[in-house]
């Protein structure tokens, strides 16, 4: 049933003089709810803040991790000094259009470029705005605003038919079984929720054997199962109820991983999951089981970037050459997938040393990581992730900085050293 069905028209006189009420409410009515991002606002009046307060308790906003602060836009270049920043920061500021520029290149020289910003300032003047545009302002708007100019602004980057596709979708596979990809690909999608705040959601594509269920600890649920037999029914409301919550910023599309049905699938079979996936949440971290036939290779093509997880023997090294070549194909126009070395140093093991194993790829890794059957045995049994388990081992920053890598983080502290006029530039652009 289409929106425009449950129009004001249909309710009758009675309920129209009550929406008349504040008329800002009417522009929200059509609105589509905003995606699993995180909003930060920062505001210098009393006014904007409870404007704030009135915008987090919409039931558009259900699924944002919203923040509330006062203060200005300099309180929001300190707090993001030492904290990550969310996906769309709102500021607040009554300075001059000089000291406005001033304080945003401060607050650039800290922030993620894919942070979007909307201000809320006190100057109607359109040589201004231009140059708020120009240096990857999102919006800007003049104050007094309302709700309806708050959450359309947030609407019309992450919303709009037209914005670009929300979320970044990051797929890992092994170059053979057990070499570990899933571990890796669930230890990311922690890091990625827990280091940057980011909503997060972890796909399980290994439908008969999927073990995210298990590693994080959830019931079985039909989850994956469920979204890819029935992609006409798949929208944001059936995509809720096919999640599980894993922890504060981490969501699980699970895997069935049952052996009651035999699993094949066309070339696009997931093609409408991975669609839905990526205009929900701002990352999708995809467990592709080990296999190479029609679907996996299309979604191979079509994620944002390939992680593949190879143990040092020779088997690994003749699929993993065979993936980097067949995937250059794929992906024409693409950089080259991601190269994860595992279980390294596996006690009386002989093995190709990484240097070896590297050289005919051409590719550095991205990371080592050492065998430890203690470790990964533990936090595999309890259901937990590596930095809950063991925080301060090796491991656990491995992780981390592979995290920081997959989500173009580590690329960032090169562009932060680059200058701050391009810093401020890239603001709020993709
Ligand atoms: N660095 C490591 N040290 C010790 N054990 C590890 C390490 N990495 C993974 N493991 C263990 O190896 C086993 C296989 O891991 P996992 O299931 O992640 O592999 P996979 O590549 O996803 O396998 P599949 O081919 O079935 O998808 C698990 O028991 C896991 O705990
Ligand atoms: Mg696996």
């Amino acid at each position: 049933m289409s929106t425009v069905e449950y129009g004001i028209e249909k309710l009758g006189p009675q309920v129209e003089a009550d929406l008349s009420e504040p008329p800002a409410t009417n522009d929200l009515d059509h609105m589509r709810p905003l995606p699993r991002i995180s909003i930060h606002a920062f505001c210098e009046s009393e006014e904007t803040m409870r404007l704030m307060e009135r915008c987090e308790a919409d039931r558009r906003m259900a699924k944002v991790s919203f923040r509330i602060n006062s203060g200005s836009i300099l309180a929001a270049a300190n707090m993001f000094a030492s904290s990550p920043t969310p996906n769309l920061i709102i500021l607040e500021s009554a300075a001059s259009p000089d000291r406005l520029m001033g304080e945003l290149m401060e607050l650039a020289q800290v922030c993620d470029p894919s942070s979007r910003v909307v201000l809320i300032g006190r100057n109607n003047d359109i040589g201004l705005y231009r140059e708020l545009m120009r240096n990857g302002i999102s919006e800007y708007l003049v104050a007094p605003v309302g709700m309806a100019d708050v959450l359309g602004a947030a609407a019309s980057i992450f919303v709009d038919p037209d914005a670009e596709p929300l979320g970044r979708s990051i797929a890992f596979i092994g170059a053979k079984g057990g070499s570990g990809s899933s571990t890796v690909a669930h230890n990311c999608a922690f890091g990625i929720s827990h280091l940057f705040e980011t909503e997060t959601i972890l796909a399980d594509l290994d439908l008969p054997f999927g073990t995210a269920n298990i590693d994080f600890d959830q019931d079985p649920t039909q989850g994956m199962a469920e979204a890819v037999y029935a992609p006409e029914r798949l929208d944001e409301v059936f995509l809720d109820r096919l999640l599980a919550k894993c922890s504060d910023h981490l969501s699980l599309l699970a895997a069935p991983s049952m052996l009651d049905r035999a699993f094949d699938f066309g070339h696009d079979a997931f093609r409408p999951v991975l669609d839905i996936l990526t205009q929900s949440a701002p990352v999708t971290v995809l467990d592709v089981p080990h296999a190479w036939n029609e679907w996996t290779r299309s979604l191979l093509a079509s994620v944002d970037e390939v992680v593949i997880t190879s143990v040092p023997d020779l088997a690994n090294l003749r699929n993993t050459k065979n993936m980097f070549d067949s995937l250059r194909k794929l992906r024409p126009n693409d950089k080259q997938p991601h190269l994860i070395l595992n279980q390294v140093g596996m006690p009386k093991r002989p093995e190709i040393t990484p240097g070896d194993f590297c050289d005919p790829l051409e590719i550095e890794p991205i990371a080592i990581i050492p065998f430890d059957a203690q470790l990964f045995g533990a936090a595999a049994n309890s259901g937990r992730m590596i930095s809950e388990t063991d925080p301060k081992s090796p491991a656990a920053e491995i992780f981390s900085q592979i995290s920081h890598i997959v989500t173009g983080r580590a690329a960032l502290k090169k562009q932060k050293r680059a200058g701050l006029e391009k810093v401020l530039s890239l603001l709020g652009r993709k």
